[in-house]
């Protein structure tokens, strides 16, 4: 129904959302390093990233993706392009813990790893992660379309 798939996007646009403003933080964090590092917020990171990966994919994996899938407008076969988004999610949730624990060190003085392997840490998983919502972003364009098919 149109209002389900309302309220799906508007979920999902608010966990982007969410999700886009974690990267600019660990871009600010990563920027930070090494020697202007506000040791609060990188407690405050660690303990959210996780919390906010699992709404993200609990969201995108048992509402958004299904509603993907029901479209019969798609070209490409969804269920190769959602395959590879599945991929990202579980890269990104084995990432989003050694982030976790890499600021919580950070938050605590005592860096680990190093400062300069913590900032290529932050960088590869926030590009990757803004990366990842791009392409999402332009499947989740194609549910915002008037379904032809109905
Ligand atoms: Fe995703």
């Amino acid at each position: 129904m149109e209002s389900d798939r309302e309220a799906i996007l508007s979920a999902y646009n608010s966990v982007r959302a969410d999700q886009l403003a974690l990267c600019d933080a660990l871009e600010s964090v990563a920027d930070s390093l090494p020697s202007s590092i506000d040791r609060q917020t990188c407690l405050q990171l660690a303990r959210a990233i996780k919390p906010l990966m699992a709404r993200a994919h609990d969201i995108e994996e048992k509402q958004l993706f299904p509603e993907i899938r029901r479209q019969s407008q798609f070209h490409v076969s969804s269920d190769t392009v959602l395959e590879a988004f599945l991929q990202d999610h579980a890269s990104d949730l084995y990432y989003s813990d050694e982030v976790s624990e890499a600021l919580m060190a950070l938050g605590r003085g005592q860096p680990s790893p190093s400062l300069e392997a913590t900032g290529y840490l932050l960088r590869g998983f926030f590009d990757g992660l803004r990366r990842h919502i791009a392409y999402e972003g332009r499947l989740v364009a194609l549910l915002r379309q008037p379904d032809r098919a109905n």
